[in-house]
């Protein structure tokens, strides 16, 4: 067991204790007894604080040319990488998943700095010909200001990084609030920016909870974008509040993302995919497969299949080499889960594994329960319906790819969805008809890669894509610029109306 380290909001370059004087701890999930960390919990004052430093240094920042801003990023990565076992074992400690998995978060944030550190050499505008002669027109893109951030703690480093690092090569300067469950991934990720070159102010961290931290960094009036990932009933707050100062919100919401599995399926690669999309991160990412439907003529042979590898998953502390899967994130969280399971068990569906929470031995002071599979479900039931956020997977059996789609597509989310089929025309329409931003075909749920547009359709998302080339939609405001060089007075559409 590490000690526990004391975590100061960092403002203008500078490590500073909150305005308000108080502080919150953060305790190992897997084991409670360990305190991996003591935040500042914070206030409107320290928003206040970091919006001020923000601004001031947007005046500079927005001035220094792309590329400059790009090669940062680009060191960035290179450190990155470098320090990527501590930063996974940081990220296991404060959040609970395999340490494996953990590094995949840091990977996802080298190849945003990768990508995003390029496009400092890009940022492409467009130039297009005139209805006149001797007029030239472009357009361009140009930073907006302050964006204001709040993460999730079940990618802690990566999607801070997918937002960040957009944000900043575009020329703006961030105020961030961390999930106040994972927060210690952002402050090294933070680290290896600044150790790269970025000038203080430019990105700000104030830790902390909701209502007394987000709130106020969303209701900032020098705040005009914010950028949002977390539950659907979150989001829609801070659409609201946003809306009211009619800033830019991007939101990246809830999923209840289906794996259709039709009969000339591989099952063995189904197999494989469904045990890591939907127990991976403990079932605790929004892209997670939380509703396998599968064609009758093969759902026994699968569900056998899909029981025995749950079951057979080593569910611990993910400090330790072997553990496959973690505990959940916090109390509630597991609260949650229990609660889901009992509300199946009451619609009818059939528990097919697991159901409990892991309370022996080493599981004492930590936050596990078990990888749980229902079957028998019906489109109409909860499980069905709404996002759980736990390693529970629901399996639905259907008799066609037109009832497959349909039941896929017959709820509130639209984030990712699969299909499994050799079946070149079904794959194609599935492509086509499934309701969500991501469809992968012959593989699960996850694994979305950084430099392709990542969101959802429906309660997922507002149309924003926060990853791939789309990313500089989010943090950028395009001008058209029009140059006459004629010497006289042309106007266009009056003098060429016919
Ligand atoms: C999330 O669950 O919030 O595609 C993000 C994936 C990961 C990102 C998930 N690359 O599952």
């Amino acid at each position: 067991m590490s000690e526990a380290r004391l975590f100061m909001n960092f403002i203008n370059g500078e490590f500073v204790p909150s305005l308000g004087g108080k502080t919150f701890e953060r305790r190992n999930p897997a084991d409670t007894a360990d305190v991996v960390g003591i935040f500042q919990d914070s206030n409107a004052d320290d928003v206040e604080a970091a919006v001020t430093a923000a601004k001031a240094a947007y005046a500079t920042w927005r001035k220094v040319p792309a590329p400059r801003r790009g090669e940062i990023l680009l060191r960035a990565a290179d450190l990155l990488l470098a320090r990527k076992d501590r930063y996974s074992h940081d990220l296991t400690r404060e959040m609970g998943k395999p340490l494996f998995e953990a590094g995949g978060d840091i990977v996802e944030a080298i190849g945003m700095a990768q990508y995003a550190g390029s496009e400092g050499r890009r940022m492409h505008g467009v130039t297009t010909p005139s209805e006149l002669p001797n007029k030239f027109q472009m357009s361009m893109r140009q930073p907006i200001g302050v964006i204001g951030m709040i993460t999730p703690w079940n990618f802690p480093m990566a999607i801070a990084s997918w937002k960040m690092l957009p944000a900043l090569v575009c020329g703006n300067t961030v105020v961030i609030k961390p999930g106040e469950d994972a927060s210690i991934s952002t402050f090294n990720l933070v680290e290896c920016l600044v150790e790269a070159g970025l000038p203080p102010g430019v990105v700000n961290i104030v830790t902390g909870h909701g209502p007394s931290a987000g709130q106020p960094l969303v209701e900032h009036p020098d705040v005009p974008v914010l950028s949002f990932t977390g539950s659907t009933e979150v989001g829609r707050l801070v659409y609201e509040l946003g809306a009211r100062q009619i800033k830019r919100v991007s939101l990246e919401m809830g999923g209840k993302n289906p794996l259709i599995v039709m009969d000339d399926a591989d099952l063995d690669l189904v197999e494989q995919g469904v045990v890591w999309a939907a127990f991976g991160t403990t079932g605790q990412r929004c892209t997670a497969t939380s509703r396998v439907i599968v064609h009758r003529k093969v759902a026994a042979t699968l569900i056998e299949r899909l029981v025995a590898r749950a079951q057979a998953l080593r569910v611990g502390n993910g400090l330790h080499p072997a553990t496959e899967m973690g505990p959940l994130v916090n109390e509630a969280q597991l609260e949650r889960v229990l609660g889901y399971i009992e509300v199946g068990k009451a619609e009818g569906a059939t528990l097919c594994c697991g159901g409990n929470r892991l309370t022996e031995g080493s599981y004492a002071n930590g936050w596990f329960v078990q990888p749980t599979i229902f079957t028998g479900v019906r489109p109409t039931m909860r499980i069905a319906r709404e996002e759980i956020f736990g390693p529970v997977l629901s399996v639905i059996e259907v008799e066609s790819l037109d009832e497959a789609l349909a039941v896929a597509n017959d709820v509130a989310y639209g984030l990712s969805s699969s299909i499994y089929t050799r079946d070149i025309n079904a794959a194609y329409r599935a492509m086509h008809e499934l309701e969500a931003g991501i469809v992968y075909i012959n593989a699960p749920t996850i694994g979305a890669e950084i430099h392709l547009p990542f969101g959802g359709v429906k309660a997922t998302g507002n149309g924003h894509r926060e990853a791939g080339p789309t990313m500089l939609d989010v943090f950028s405001e395009w001008k058209s610029v029009y140059v006459d060089y004629s010497g006289s007075l042309q106007r266009a559409q009056i003098d060429n109306a016919d």
